[in-house]
């Protein structure tokens, strides 16, 4: 199975096997993550999923469709290039060892 490691927001490195086609959100509250909150439960109306995807994975993802730019936009942390909602991530083989960090707060 593919591996996403998470970084938490107090450094720690967290690495979870995630199945094709779950979300990233979702492996991360399951695991319990403390640097998430995901209040909406992935219907992109909270942007509690926030994560920096860290290089060089952030090109071999989509681009963030226009609603998930217009929710980037309502970030608790700082917004950054390599913002994106966990929510929005979805995993295939492709990202196996993908790493994405969780800012400071999410809300
Ligand atoms: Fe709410 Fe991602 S879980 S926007």
């Amino acid at each position: 199975m593919p591996r996403v490691t998470y970084i938490e927001p107090d450094g720690r490195a967290v690495t979870l096997e995630v199945a094709s086609g779950r979300s990233l959100m979702s492996a991360a509250m399951e695991a319990g993550l403390e640097g998430i909150e995901a209040q909406c439960g992935g219907n992109m109306a909270c942007a509690t999923c926030h994560c920096y995807v860290q290089p060089p994975w952030l090109e071999q993802l989509p681009p963030p469709t226009e609603d998930e730019r217009l929710m980037l936009q309502n970030v608790a942390a700082e917004w950054r290039k390599n913002s994106r909602l966990s929510c929005q991530l979805i995993m295939r083989p492709e990202l196996d060892g993908i790493t994405v960090q969780f800012p400071e707060r999410q809300s």
